[in-house]
């Protein structure tokens, strides 16, 4: 045993150790009074981010886009989107990243570009242009795949042919299957890298491989294609290649987002002797309360706590989880898995704060977050600003199939809305001297970075001591109460070290085992005997 593994087997790796925060810069902070947020904005506000005491900062799309998906359509790669800023601004972000000790990883959205992309206008001007076999094209329909977003995946494009978009119209899906495709890639990848940048979260990257020969959906997975997309041929091949052509190159963070990979196949992705990404986002725990259709459900405790137990038993030695609960893609959480009632919204935020910071798996906290940020109540669909919503819209109600009652009463639990409004931060909105872009969250007088500061401060006092203590991040997990349906408890361990945290996950006391030895970070000042609503414990026992 060397100095480089832990007493119970991990290597360790700084991308381990760290702890991240994810900026969607769109809704960040505006520093130029165009009501958009922006890479200068980001700089301003950087305290704020370096005083949680967190590693890594995530950027969401800050590329040039026609923004059909909020900047997951991108149309240049190595251009900064002019809304964001400047290159200089880019270099500046990073500089300013550096600086403060920390590290930045952007997004990746490779397995298609935007219609805009000027690969994808030239694929399009005719059949035998050299960069039609940089998309998939066919001059009929293929199969009934359906995009994520709602309707059929494939468009019949001006030539007679129809090109294939898990997304959007507006985002076709790049031909992985085209060497010049993936060097291409490799390319833009290099170049941020060589700027500086630390690694890459990458969108959808499961989806990346196509069986041409292009099966229709079976009928178990026709609400959920995204388990047949994930599931394309060659989509190891192409991450192992990736690997060895520009990630092995660079010391680097990388995070997948594993839309539609099962548990099972989970270590074929991150297995480190396999050599294809570091890490994934599971979709399990935000998942627990959708039901088949993917639409709201009831949830409960135990159901939640056994995703982690299930994913912790899955993956060895070799490989390395990640925690998130919300991200741009999912509603708040203190709505969604706490209280935002006015009476337990800061204790809930400070317990989920506390889950985030003590599991296994490098921990992911959406910006927002740390300041106990509520989903809205939106009453009228002209309040949306998301296409898969404004989708759904037309699908479900629009064709008669639901009522405007069981629309809203479902959105206003799952839409991707509800993380996108610009941060508050103060009583007066204070994201823009402008209009923004999209409207804050009408709560804001209340639900503040100012009126959240006892929120925020514990989110830093859960880094410092996460970063103190190597059982909190390389630590045996272990789920001490599985059927508890209030109490959600569990022990870190590593070797002679060992935490136990014990989180009341309800607006009710609840009476539970405690041990006698001193409660080392807690979101309550007193120690009663039985646990109060959401209070969050974290013990050292012996
Ligand atoms: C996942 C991203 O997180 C989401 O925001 C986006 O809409 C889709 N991928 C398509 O790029």
């Amino acid at each position: 045993m060397t100095d480089d593994v832990t007493p119970n087997g991990y290597a360790k790796r700084w991308w381990k150790a760290a702890v991240v925060y994810q900026v969607y810069p769109r809704s960040f902070y505006d520093s130029n009074g165009d009501g958009i947020g922006d890479l200068r904005g980001i700089i301003e506000k950087l305290d704020h981010i370096k005083g949680l005491g967190v590693d890594v900062i995530w950027l969401s799309p800050h590329f040039d886009s026609p923004n059909a998906d909020n900047g997951y359509d991108i149309r240049d790669y190595r251009k900064v989107g002019a809304e964001f800023g400047t290159m200089q601004d880019f270099d500046d972000l990073l500089a300013a990243i550096k600086a403060a000790g920390m590290k930045l990883i952007i997004d990746l959205v490779v397995n298609h570009t935007s219609d805009e992309h000027q690969w994808f206008v030239e694929s399009r001007t005719s059949r035998d242009n050299p960069k039609r076999d940089y998309y998939i094209w066919s001059d009929h329909k293929p199969n009934d795949w359906t995009s994520i977003f709602g309707g059929p995946a494939w468009t019949k494009d001006a030539s007679g042919d129809w090109y294939l978009h898990l997304f959007d119209p507006k985002q076709p899906d790049l031909n992985w299957d085209n060497p010049a495709v993936r060097e291409g890639v490799y390319d833009l990848m290099r170049f941020w890298l060589d700027k500086g940048v630390d690694g890459f979260r990458m969108d959808v990257i499961p989806f990346i491989s196509k069986d041409k020969a292009f099966p229709n959906l079976p009928d178990d997975l026709r609400a959920k294609p995204q388990y047949v997309y994930a599931n394309g041929p060659k989509v190891h091949d192409y991450l192992h290649e990736m690997n060895r052509e520009v990630l092995s190159q660079y010391d680097v963070m990388t995070v997948g987002e594993a839309f539609g990979v099962t548990l099972e196949d989970t270590p074929k992705l991150i297995d480190e002797r396999r050599q294809e990404l570091n890490m994934i986002f599971q979709f399990a725990a935000v998942e627990v309360d959708r039901g088949p259709d993917g639409r709201w459900k009831p949830w409960t405790l135990p159901e939640f706590k056994a995703v982690f137990t299930r994913q912790d038993k899955a993956l060895d030695r070799h490989c390395w989880p990640t925690f998130f609960l919300s991200n741009h893609d999912n509603p708040r959480i203190v709505s969604r898995f706490g209280d935002d009632s006015p009476q337990w919204r800061e204790k809930s935020a400070m317990l989920l704060a506390t889950l985030t910071l003590t599991m296994k798996g490098t921990p992911f906290i959406y910006q927002g977050d740390e300041m106990g940020l509520t989903n809205r109540k939106f009453t009228d669909i002209a309040q949306f600003n998301d296409l898969w919503t404004k989708n759904a819209w037309e699908e479900e109600v629009v064709s008669g199939q639901w009522s405007t009652e069981a629309f809203f009463a479902n959105q206003n639990r799952v839409s991707r809305d509800h993380a996108r409004m610009p941060l508050p931060w103060t009583p007066e909105g204070g994201f823009t001297t402008g209009t923004p872009w999209f409207a804050l969250n009408p709560n804001h007088g209340a639900i503040n970075a100012e009126s959240g500061r006892a929120i925020y401060d514990h989110y830093a006092r859960l880094i410092a001591l996460r970063h103190a203590e190597p059982a909190l991040v390389y630590g045996d997990y272990e789920d001490i109460a599985p059927d508890h349906p209030q109490i959600f408890a569990y022990r870190r361990t590593l070797g002679e070290s060992a935490f136990l945290v014990v989180l009341n996950f309800s607006s009710q006391p609840a009476a539970f085992a405690l041990p006698e030895t001193p409660v080392r970070l807690g979101n309550y000042d007193s120690t009663s005997t039985d646990l109060r609503a959401w209070e969050a414990r974290i013990y050292r026992p012996g």
